[in-house]
């Protein structure tokens, strides 16, 4: 056999000895006897994600295939076998009870050489763990209470805005863009302490770092497929995912807010503020990883995480409530009417007890999670195998990603009947009282959940308040109906979300 021929046969084995790997592993649960849809070879059963379907849209259809199967189904996550939880007390399990196994989401971090990935949504185990004791404190009730004010003045901005355009004749227009700018605002001013001024200029720097962070990869499917599959290889290869533009101007702008800070001896009553403590002081000294100082560039990330986590989800959340509002504007009238009542009984002054006050804001609000969760999907990985209790054939090995399908559950019909109805009264205090916690999940349950959920609350509380006070919103003719979504991992509507806006002195 001439050397070329022998390469050529080593070659081929090669190839087949890999096939036969990727074939055992498409077929993982085939083997195991668990229900499944067929998986496509590259793709798993993500096929056309990102070109004909939407992630939510995959979630929805696995799990009404599936529900009533079992605990969990199998799928793909391209080349990854994943359970998607069918059953409440699983998700419970995982969620709460059995925590301590599913407390990591296995997901790509590389803070060596990607350093805004090195935050506490993407960190794993014992430093996940001392980050989150760390920033907990940042987000109670009473810090919260500290930077409405900051909330309250960006909403005045927000008014400034609607004025200039109603001034020039201008009544239609894309509410998720405003909304994004009044939350780019906001978290701007409370996660870094900077005036972004996007309300007023939509070209500001930090606008346009936000859309570069929805719309920008550093590289192409085929690569980000490997990092998603393969996260620790991946950071065993030194691989990054954040583009080195938005690398760059995250770490500039911390850098510089701590320098100017400490210049000026400004204390702030923002995030910010709360990290730099968390830089310096006692935790400087301490040799325990739980109380370890922060360092610039880890502080560089828990902002960044603010930011990204913050500002999409709360003003996407806010475009959808304005437009199921908008289709029904008697539930709009109720809501202006208890906005109304609400500040009048609280000596005309709109405070945070006041906000907190608004029981029909919050049913709203709530029906617009269910109807939207922008995080269609929570995810978790196992720490070690786990056999799902009373079902022996069930079990998540070690390493294995979980999925609890979100969207699934709140569009399923025996949680929440006839679920394409936007009907605010499935978050009556009574009926909330009939269902169990885990049916509603757009910020996740459990010591893994959302820690930003009450300033994202308090955020859309705000915007709706100040905006159905004046305004009076209604469809026209580019509002999309029905919904139309983008083909992403969040769900996003797909062009934007037009609507008519009148002052209210102007209703018959
Ligand atoms: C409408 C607004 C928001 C929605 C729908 C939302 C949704 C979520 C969801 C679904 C998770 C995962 C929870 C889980 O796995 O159980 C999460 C985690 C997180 N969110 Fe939010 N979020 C919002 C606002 C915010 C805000 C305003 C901030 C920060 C200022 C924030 C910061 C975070 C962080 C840091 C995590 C990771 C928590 C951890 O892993 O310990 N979020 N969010």
């Amino acid at each position: 056999m001439s050397a070329f021929a022998f390469l050529i046969a080593v070659l081929l084995a090669l190839l087949s000895f890999i096939y036969y790997l990727l074939q055992r592993r498409m077929n993982y649960w085939r083997y195991r006897g668990i229900p499944h849809d067929a998986p496509h070879f590259f793709a798993g059963n993500l096929k056309g994600l990102m070109k004909t379907r939407s992630f939510a849209e995959i979630l929805r259809e696995i799990y009404t295939h599936h529900r009533g199967s079992g605990p969990f189904c199998g799928y793909y996550l391209f080349q990854r076998p994943a359970v998607l939880v069918l059953d409440r007390a699983l998700i419970k399990s995982i969620l709460i009870k059995d925590f301590s196994n599913f407390a990591d989401r296995g997901i790509f971090h590389n803070e060596k050489d990607d350093p805004l990935t090195g935050h506490l949504f993407r960190l794993d185990g014992k430093q996940w763990r001392g980050l989150r004791n760390k920033l907990t404190p940042t987000f109670t009730s009473g810090k919260m209470k500290f930077m409405f004010p900051t909330i309250l003045k960006v909403a005045d901005q927000l008014m400034v805005a609607v004025e200039k355009r109603l001034a020039s004749d201008e009544h239609v227009w894309d509410w998720k863009e405003m909304m994004a700018c009044f939350t780019t605002d906001v978290i701007g001013n409370c996660a870094f302490g900077i005036e972004c001024n996007s309300l007023q200029d939509p070209n500001a720097e930090f606008r346009v770092m936000g859309r570069k962070l929805i719309g920008s990869r550093r590289h192409g499917p085929l690569i980000n497929a490997f990092i998603n599959s393969f996260p620790n290889m991946a950071r065993r290869l030194r691989m990054a995912i954040m583009p080195q533009e938005i690398t760059d101007f995250f770490l500039r702008i911390v850098r510089e807010n701590i320098e100017y800070r400490e210049r000026n001896g400004v204390h702030g009553n923002d995030f910010m503020s709360i990290l730099m403590e968390l830089n310096k002081g006692k935790h400087l000294k301490s040799e325990n990883d739980q109380l370890r100082a922060l360092s610039v560039s880890e502080m560089t990330a828990q902002a960044f995480v603010f930011f990204v986590a913050g500002f999409e989800t709360s003003s996407t959340t806010l475009a959808f409530a304005l437009y199921e509002l908008a289709l029904q504007t008697d539930l709009q009238e109720r809501l202006r009417k208890e906005i109304e009542e609400t500040i009048q009984r609280h000596n005309d002054e709109f405070t945070y007890e006041c906000m907190e006050d608004m029981q029909y804001m919050k049913q709203v609000l709530s029906e617009t999670q269910r109807k939207y969760p922008i995080a269609p999907n929570l995810m978790r990985q196992a720490a070690a195998d786990y056999v799902v209790p009373g079902h022996p054939k069930y079990v998540i090995r070690k390493g294995m990603m979980v999925t609890i399908p979100t969207i699934g559950i709140h569009y399923d019909p025996e949680i929440y009947p006839d679920p394409e109805k936007f009907d605010p009264e499935r978050f009556s205090v009574e009926a909330v009282k009939l269902r169990d916690s885990v049916d509603w999940l757009p910020f996740g349950d459990g010591p893994r959940n959302c820690i930003g959920m009450r300033f994202g609350q308090m955020q859309m509380r705000v915007g709706l308040t100040y905006l159905l006070r004046r305004y009076k919103f209604t469809p026209c003719a580019q509002t999309q109906i029905p919904m139309e979504f983008q083909k992403t991992f969040p769900l996003f509507p797909q062009g934007g979300i037009h609507l008519k806006v009148e002052p209210i002195e102007t209703r018959t």
